[in-house]
């Protein structure tokens, strides 16, 4: 990638899903590369450096092993032609990669207490407050020896490569898992220059009234550690600064979206994600998809019939109920449609040690169950519910689907839509909530959503699913054209154009 020559520093990267994954099946060890936008972008850009090293929670059990074998060090991953460690010198592109293991209970704390669901829950807004959440003693003890204990130790694992690395380095931390990381490494590390980017919605300064002032502001101080906070949309950059000003009275400027901390200014920054569009286009045209394709324009697509879709984790935040709920209401109000709309729902299971992630997957559940009773004709049932995570089916269904629907209560951009954007060859609407990030983007090529309004969203899908075809094809082309001019390589060199400027390089 050409944006290489942008910084002239070694690179170290911290993420909690890392860049690979080790399993082991009756041939040994297997080594399977991460899915995603963010993996192959950030991918993309370490397997092109000289010294780049990507941190990561071991993530399997032998991903742990293999952490155990490296002694708390990294090893060396070449990707292509396909995945395999290296000893020697690799003769293709490679990725350095220190997996790190932590205490379970802890990690147990960390991840499916404070990231998942207590921060998860606040920026997203999913808390209805009358009785969640609820913060114990043994919350507080989850925050201290969970989310605060891990995170140094992740601190500690990247100030190392920092210091393996002259003490200069660009650190790029992703996500909401690692809050308190930066702080801490800037201590160790005075010369550092370090992002945070945060992937969830940043809400204003009264939703993280929730939290405590003693946590919310340890939380605040340690995103201030780094040099620039970035977020996908404008908005959630503006209510990082308000945050900064009410939560903690520091000085702050909104025109330019800055903080000042002692003597150092933090930027929030935007700088929306986006997807890999050659990617997308090799994925379709493969033998898998078109199969699919087949098969799914036999089940749901003969003659004059139409398909709704929808792919998202089982996450509260995805507003999967309501969007059944507003499907329902349409076939009620519609019955001319019921037996020649059907609504494919692709949901993987997510989370699931989480009690409020495993609630939600009954609900939806009954909730299917229910309005299938209900519209059944002549043996075929609206709604088609797939608990299943198969890229090459979802990106068959992106190509042939006649509306999406993505109707989250809050999203921090939503993928999905960019990948239908590009992927599909039928004219097909997006119908998108105004809450989710790719909305700024995506939104006037699209029928809008309210998440809250089932009504809005039936006459919305009602919208799209009558929309001529000509007026169809000109908003995908437009939304195509939008998201293919603005990938996800445009999302990573913007910031570090950025970077390079903050930290003085040009
Ligand atoms: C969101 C977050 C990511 C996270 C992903 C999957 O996209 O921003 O950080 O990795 O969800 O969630 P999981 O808990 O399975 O990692």
């Amino acid at each position: 990638m050409s944006d290489t020559d942008l910084l002239d520093l070694p690179l170290v990267l911290l993420s909690n899903r890392g860049p690979v994954t080790f399993d082991r099946d009756a041939s040994g060890r297997t080594v399977n590369r991460g899915a995603g936008g963010l993996v192959s972008a950030l991918s993309g850009l370490a397997e092109h450096l000289d010294d780049a090293v990507w941190v990561c929670g071991a993530a399997t059990e032998e991903d742990a092993v293999v952490a155990r074998e490296a002694e708390g060090g990294s090893i060396l991953v070449q990707t292509h032609p396909y995945p395999h460690v290296v000893e020697g010198e690799p003769d293709g592109p490679s990725i350095r990669v220190r997996m790190v293991v932590t205490d379970p209970a802890a990690y147990a704390d960390f991840y499916s207490v404070w990231s998942n669901p207590i921060l998860w829950f606040i920026q997203h807004g999913l808390y209805g407050r009358s009785l969640a959440p609820v913060l114990t003693k043994a919350e507080h003890d989850a925050f201290e020896n969970g989310y605060a204990a891990v995170n140094r130790v992740y601190a500690d694992a990247v100030a190392d490569e920092v210091r393996a690395r002259g003490g200069k380095a660009l650190v790029l931390l992703q996500d909401y898992h690692f809050y308190l990381v930066a702080e801490r490494v800037r201590e160790q590390c005075p010369d550092v220059v370090l992002t945070h980017f945060v992937h969830i919605p940043w809400p204003g300064p009264d939703e993280w009234r929730v939290l405590p002032a003693n946590i919310r502001e340890r939380l605040l101080y340690g995103l201030l550690g780094s040099d620039v906070v970035g977020f996908h949309t404008r908005r959630y950059a503006r209510n990082f600064v308000l945050c900064a000003a009410e939560l903690l009275g520091l000085p702050t400027n909104l025109d330019d979206l800055t903080v000042t901390v002692g003597d150092r200014v933090v930027r929030a920054r935007y700088y929306p994600i986006s997807v890999d569009p050659a990617a997308l286009d090799a994925t379709l045209a493969t033998e898998e998809v078109a199969a699919h394709v087949a098969m799914l324009r036999y089940v749901f697509l003969e003659g004059d019939r139409q398909l709704i879709l929808r792919v998202d984790r089982t996450d509260p935040s995805k507003n999967v109920v309501r969007g059944f709920l507003a499907f329902g209401t349409l076939l009620d109000q519609h019955p001319e449609l019921v037996g020649r709309v059907s609504f494919l729902a692709l949901l993987q299971p997510s989370r699931t040690d989480v009690p409020e992630y495993a609630d939600y997957i009954a609900l939806i559940g009954a909730v299917v169950a229910e309005i299938n009773a209900r519209h059944t004709k002549e043996g075929r049932q609206p709604i088609d519910l797939r608990m299943v995570e198969d890229f090459p089916l979802a990106v068959a269904a992106y190509s042939i689907c006649d509306v999406l629907m993505v109707n989250a209560i809050a999203d921090g951009m939503n993928l999905v839509a960019k990948e239908v954007a590009v992927v599909n060859r039928r004219g097909g609407v997006l119908a998108l909530s105004e809450m989710a990030g790719a909305h700024e983007e995506l939104g006037e090529f699209a029928v809008t959503l309210h998440p809250f309004d089932v009504q809005q969203m039936a006459d919305a899908l009602y919208e799209a699913l009558t929309m001529p075809m000509e007026e169809r094809h000109r908003r995908l082309a437009a939304a195509a054209e939008q998201v293919r001019t603005h990938d996800v390589r445009r999302w990573l060199a913007d910031q570090l154009a950025d970077l390079r400027k903050i930290a003085g390089f040009s």
